[in-house]
């Protein structure tokens, strides 16, 4: 009944999908609930980030004192010194200042990650069969690894670089405006080419990008549908279909990387274009301007340096844009799946089973896993120390009946009760505690077989265990692969020793 779901395929293509919104409030929101225990730190990466822009903007100021004031209009050796000094500081402040809000912002970033994945983990263990029913493995597990992993990237990168872009760019457009407004003028004319240049590019970028996260999204589903279908892939002789397809999944995300590649490749050209122009302009139109003694060589020269600092904040912009994106989408569904209802949990003021004698009683029982009725006014009782089988073909609702009894899912009409207590009435850990249930598809956990045999009931001794693997007619099993593994590990307990569950089965 469970884990009887295809997986892989089309899971791993459901990634976070960008919705198209590049700022959702609620996701803000929500993400600086978790941010907020961190606040002086945040704060304290706001200063610094400041700090870098001001550095960034400083230095050509300070190239344009040094020209105009100490190098023509009088040649002052200690002057030229002083500023030279105060450049070389800048670069220092601006290195210390970078260093340490990357630093502090990953501090901040990490803790916030490892509560979200702590919290999605405390959830999926939570969360009824019904929905792990209705959900692929596949889709939850991209919830913890992908869209965690954009959310890192959001943190880490995304924030800082848009605030520390913006005000450069601001602080150097302002200085520009304020030392020579022609010049500032004229130089930023390239700057509307250079945002649609990059708004194209971007916009194809994303596209392309995208169809590489798919194909390899399908790349990945088509390694595990043939991992863990391996069996019936050999029994069946498919083995060449299942390696053409996959040559063509294969082909696919080949041809999506180039692409993406080119496209890649095509786009700091334009923007070197762009760089290469505007510093012609100020070179064309700025010199003139000397001449013509409107404005002095040290702004000509802080122009230069300003017009091809310019770029690079706007090429990252667009790259965080697409960034953000991703990240709002990212977070949508982690926070849905965090926030997700919990269908079958303890109702308010449930008691703890009393120890459980063993009468079962399920009384006009109705049930269903979707709208389709599974069982239909059930009635029955088990006395305690009666061994009872519940015989019927294929979907008749065995397992689900058994299912019902663990309380896995809620019935829909009727009553199920344990030794006269109602099974809604107390707790679920209580009553599960005291069942024993051996599924149809066992799994292991990694660890020791002795960690396996005690899942359910941690503090059973060494003997309690050796005892439930004799009447599983398992122990002598358990010896004969321990004894080989002792030989080789030489580990000092050799019925409990560690071995990979794949040994096992
Ligand atoms: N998780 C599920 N979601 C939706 N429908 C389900 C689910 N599990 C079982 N069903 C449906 O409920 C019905 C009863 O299934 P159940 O597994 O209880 O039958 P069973 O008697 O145990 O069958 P089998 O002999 O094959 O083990 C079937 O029609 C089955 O398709
Ligand atoms: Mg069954």
């Amino acid at each position: 009944m469970m884990g009887g779901q295809p997986m892989g395929g089309p899971a791993f293509r459901r990634g976070a999908r960008a919705n198209g919104r590049v700022f959702d409030p609620a996701v803000a929101s929500r993400l600086w609930s978790y941010m907020r225990p961190h606040k002086l730190r945040v704060i304290w990466v706001a200063v610094l980030v400041a700090m870098t822009a001001a550095t960034q903007v400083v230095g050509p100021i300070l190239l344009k004192i040094a020209i105009d004031e100490f190098l023509l209009a009088r040649h002052d050796l200690m002057g030229l010194t002083f500023i030279s000094g105060a450049f070389a500081f800048t670069l220092l402040v601006s290195w210390t200042t970078q260093a340490h809000q990357s630093y502090t912002m990953a501090l901040v970033a990490q803790d916030v990650l490892t509560q979200i994945r702590g919290e999605l983990f405390e959830k999926i263990n939570r969360l009824s069969l019904s929905y792990h029913d209705r959900h692929e493995s596949g889709v939850t597990m991209s919830r913890i690894v992908n869209d965690v992993a954009v959310f890192q990237e959001l943190l880490t990168q995304g924030v800082v670089h848009v605030v520390a872009d913006l005000l450069l760019l601001v602080g150097i457009i302002a200085t520009m405006l304020v030392m020579s407004p022609k010049l500032a003028l004229d130089s930023l004319a390239v700057l509307p080419i250079m945002v649609l240049a990059t708004i194209f590019f971007t916009k194809r970028a994303r596209q392309a990008f995208l169809k590489t996260r798919e194909t390899i999204g399908e790349v990945a589903a088509g390694f595990q549908e043939s991992v863990s279908g391996v069996r019936v892939v050999q029994a069946f002789a498919r083995e060449e279909v299942s390696q053409d397809r996959f040559e063509r999944i294969n082909r696919g995300n080949r041809n999506a990387n180039l692409f993406a590649q080119a496209l890649g490749n095509a786009y700091p050209p334009v923007v070197e274009l762009m760089a290469m122009l505007a510093t012609a302009i100020v070179l064309w139109i700025g010199t003139n301007a000397v001449i013509s003694g409107e404005i002095t060589v040290g702004v000509v020269v802080a122009f230069l340096t300003y017009v091809t600092r310019f770029f690079q904040p706007i090429r990252e912009l667009s790259m965080v844009y697409s960034l953000f994106q991703q990240a709002m989408a990212a977070g949508d569904k982690i926070f849905e799946l965090i926030d997700h209802p919990i269908e079958v949990d303890d109702r308010p003021g449930a008691r703890a089973m009393p120890p459980i004698v063993g009468r079962v009683e399920f009384d006009h029982v109705d049930f269903g896993y979707t709208d389709v009725p599974v069982l239909k006014d059930v009635s029955f009782a088990a006395e305690p120390g009666q061994t009872i089988a519940l015989v019927g073909p294929t979907g008749a609702g065995k397992t689900s009946i058994a299912s019902l009894l663990a309380r896995f899912y809620d019935i829909r009409g009727g009553r199920i009760r344990v030794d006269g207590v109602d099974i809604r009435d107390v707790t679920m850990a209580s009553l599960r505690r005291q069942m024993g249930l051996v599924p149809q598809d066992p799994f292991l956990f990694s660890g020791t077989i002795a960690d396996n045999i005690r899942f359910g009931c941690p503090e059973a001794s060494d003997e309690e265990v050796v005892q439930a693997a004799r009447l599983a007619n398992a122990h002598d099993f358990i010896e004969s692969v321990a004894r080989t593994t002792h030989r080789a590990s030489d580990s000092s307990s050799p019925s409990l020793a560690r071995f990979s569950p794949v040994h096992a089965f």
